[in-house]
């Protein structure tokens, strides 16, 4: 994710696009830049850090114009440095591009553009693109709108770009795919405004067009904005809408808090995890870190992983995709335990570090640890350029793009996609997995997306369930084999935002202990999904309904013998039980989040947390 802002008309563009970047933030906000047009001139800013940052360098410098485009980074090709920040321009200097998404493919793009001579200041995708644009416009002598349209049929992934080309500083193209892009249009065409949402220029025009995917639009001053289909160059007649939203709700796109709008966001944020990697029309799973170091991880003696809090969990769903799916034995280890307690690693060993921030102080500690030890060390990050991914050997990232909310939901979805993805890799290599059954498991994960699309649809549902469970003072979570985690991170979640005592225990554990709790006060979440061990844990909510507490289940849709005992239900769709907790994790993330803000919690920024724990 990152964030566009651009202006082109008659006001001075430096304070739009400055202020327009900051409400951008939360798409992403390592590094920043701004290019500006005044009259024949041209002036490029671009730095790593914040939006301030930038208006530090700013402060010195001239910021005329008319035109101007503006860009907000979260890092997916490259660390964070000024080099990588956008605006990017083509080897004549001529044309500019800011850019939000991923070019898969940009790398082939990169070596035959290298091969006709191109140079590149940059590790960006974006800088591939904006050069391909130009290598079309210069061998067609064509207009700029048709060399992006050109450019843009030979590229796979997702964007949402805006270019210019200085010598014609009275135009703007804009195109999309997968990334949202809006354009603000002022009185009869007299300017127009360019960004990721509407929240830049709301206070200047309530007229705006949503690109819909595979469209771009040609925008010239004082003339119609003209959109036409990508692919099939098919006439699309502009739909201007009429913005309702306030700023603060655009921002947060439309959603009361962030982490609402990041729960719902996971059917992106899974599909952005396994981009470029799962190839589900070939069968195959393809990741560059893990392909590179294949003889390592085919010949580990174990997996160690190390995390804190959410990761942690996804950590342990992790222990059971490897061992189930490729028979390596796992120890999954809170970093902040591992450090300290002498581990025993040898050096065939892969140690994976599992961290959203990719800063976790105990994790990173951890890393350094085992790799003073010799071993392997393996980052599955979501914040590109992070300590943690500079300190590993090698990684994945997830791709999730940012997480505002302190709460982790969208991390920890996508870290299951990316160890998964790696467990059924290895499967299918160490020949545990056959190949009908990993092309099987692949296809499924195809589907995941759209199911927890289904998932979230319930949030209705759930809101009423947490309305009749908001004052309960304690709750237990339940779960067997790969749900086990997930019981521990609904309990987690239902703690860190709400501030309610909650416990999550393997199911079979309860009459070890936790039994004595039962009573009509307590309310029990338990996932009783079909595949995994369901019979024992019918049993286990027999007992707790013997017991008068209270019971909400999360079962696989059809179910009717859960039905028959639980005081609530909630429906997933069926999947693999590798795959469940994908699927189960989302009701009790909305089960937490709706108890919280009955409650009046600050959802968003719960008392005594912070979103990177860079202390011990
Ligand atoms: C819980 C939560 C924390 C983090 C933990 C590790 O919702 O957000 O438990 O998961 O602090 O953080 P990262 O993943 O950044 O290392």
């Amino acid at each position: 994710m990152c964030g566009i802002a651009g202006y082109l008309g008659f006001r001075k563009a430096y304070p739009i696009v400055i202020n327009g970047l900051q409400r951008l933030e939360y798409r992403g906000y390592d590094s920043a830049g701004v290019v500006l047009v005044d009259g024949n001139e041209m002036s490029l800013y671009k730095t790593k850090g914040k939006v301030s940052d930038l208006k530090k360098i700013m402060k010195q410098n001239n910021v005329e114009g008319n035109l101007a485009l503006g860009h907000t980074r979260w890092a997916t090709h490259g660390v964070p440095n000024d080099e990588n920040s956008h605006p990017h321009l083509s080897n004549s200097g001529n044309l500019v591009i800011v850019h939000n998404g991923i070019i898969e493919n940009y790398d082939t793009i990169k070596k035959e553009l290298i091969t006709r001579g191109y140079t590149f200041k940059s590790d960006t995708d974006t800088e591939v693109l904006i050069n391909l644009i130009e290598e079309v416009k210069i061998k067609n002598n064509c207009k700029l709108g048709y060399a992006v349209q050109m450019a843009l049929t030979s590229v796979v992934g997702a964007y949402a770009i805006a270019v210019f080309d200085i010598s014609k500083p009275n135009e703007i193209i804009v195109a999309k795919l997968g990334s949202p892009i809006a354009i603000g249009i002022g009185e009869n065409n007299s300017e127009f405004f360019v960004a990721s949402d509407a929240s830049p220029f709301i206070e200047y025009t309530r007229n705006a067009i949503y690109l819909e995917d595979e469209e771009m639009a040609i925008i010239k001053l004082g003339e119609e904005i003209r959109i036409r289909k990508i692919q099939d160059n098919a006439e699309v007649v502009p739909e201007i809408q009429q913005l309702k939203l306030n700023l603060e709700q655009i921002e947060k796109g439309g959603y009361d808090h962030f982490m609402l709008k990041e729960i719902h966001e996971q059917p992106q944020s899974i599909v952005d995890a396994y981009r470029g990697r799962l190839l589900a029309s070939t069968g195959m799973i393809k990741m560059g870190s893990v392909d590179n170091n294949i003889s390592r991880f085919l010949n580990a003696n174990r997996i160690v992983i190390v995390a804190c809090g959410t990761s942690w969990h996804a950590g342990l769903v992790a222990e059971y995709l490897f061992e189930d799916l490729a028979r390596i034995p796992v120890e999954v280890e809170y970093a902040s335990e591992f450090r300290y307690r002498n581990p025993i690693i040898n050096k065939d060993d892969i140690v994976i570090a599992i961290s959203q921030s990719g800063e976790t102080a105990d994790t990173l500690a951890a890393v350094k640890l085992a790799k003073s030890k010799g071993a392997f060390v393996f980052g599955v990050c979501n914040v590109v350029g992070s300590s943690i991914a500079r300190e590993t050997d090698t990684g994945a990232y997830t791709h999730a793009g940012p997480e505002i909310g302190v709460a982790s939901t969208k991390a920890f979805t996508t870290q299951i996609t990316v160890l998964a993805l790696i467990a059924l890799k290895l499967g299918n290599l160490k020949g545990e997995l056959s190949n009908s059954m990993y092309n099987h498991y692949i296809q499924e994960m195809s589907l995941i997306p759209a199911k927890v699309e289904e998932v979230l649809k319930m949030d209705k549902e759930i809101e009423k369930i947490a309305a009749i469970y908001k004052d309960a003072p304690n709750c237990l979570y339940l779960g067997r084999g790969f749900n086990f985690p997930v019981a521990l991170e609904g309990a987690l979640k239902l703690k860190e935002i709400s501030y309610i005592h909650a416990e999550g225990y393997p199911a079979a554990e309860m009459k070890h202990g936790p039994i004595a709790l039962i009573d009509e006060h307590m309310p029990v979440i338990v996932i009783a999904t079909k595949k995994g061990h369901y019979d024992k844990v019918v049993s286990n909510i027999q007992e707790i309904k013997a017991r008068n507490g209270k019971i909400i289940a999360i079962v696989t849709k059809g179910d009717t013998i859960v039905r028959e005992i639980a005081d609530h239900v909630i429906e997933i769709p069926e999947t693999e039980e590798a795959f469940t907790p994908l699927l189960s994790t989302i009701p009790l993330q909305l089960l937490s989040y709706y108890i919280a803000v009955m409650r009046g919690c600050n959802v968003d920024q719960p008392r005594n947390l912070a979103k990177s724990v860079t202390v011990e």
